[in-house]
């Protein structure tokens, strides 16, 4: 396994469509275990694969709950439920969070790293992260959908 190097904003790998994955090869387990390797040293609780500035659509998860590491190839969302509104940060924008309009549940569709039809569902954080991760395999980023974004000093300001 390897640290790969993260994407940032303005990066012309953040912004595109990304294509499906077909070939269920070692390339792609490498990319996976990378992609999780490189989450957990940045503290983060999802990766997707533009933001190491691969083109697929691969997606990892953890956001240490039960359900632990989560791999998803080709996710679709199936049906959303409910609404809520948390804050949102992405290891690809470090500088900046905002309040992100999400479905309070999401089911979600993927395959495994074996090609293996598999699904999801989650709530809470785990809905936040399974629609921010594959928001990022069409090119989108939270802040295009945050409705209120704040730097670092405003975030620590509101916390005290
Ligand atoms: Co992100």
């Amino acid at each position: 396994m390897a640290k790969r190097i993260i994407a940032k904003k303005g990066d012309d790998s953040l912004k595109k469509n990304c294509r499906e994955v077909t070939v269920f090869d070692d390339k792609l387990w490498t990319l996976l275990d990378d992609m999780y390797e490189t989450m957990q040293e940045a503290s983060g609780v999802g990766l997707a694969a533009p933001q190491v500035s691969v083109l697929r659509r691969v997606v990892v998860i953890d956001v240490g709950d039960e359900h632990g590491k989560i791999e998803l190839v080709n996710p679709v969302v199936v049906s959303m439920k409910g609404k809520q509104h948390e804050l949102e940060g992405c290891l690809s924008v470090p500088d900046l969070w905002g309040y992100v309009e999400r479905p309070a549940k999401v089911k979600v569709k993927a395959q495994d790293r074996y090609g293996k039809p598999i699904e999801i569902e989650g709530t809470e954080l785990l809905a936040v992260a399974l629609c921010h991760e594959i928001d990022h395999l069409n090119g989108i980023l939270f802040v295009d959908k945050a409705d209120k974004l704040m730097t670092r000093e405003q975030m620590e300001q509101m916390r005290e």
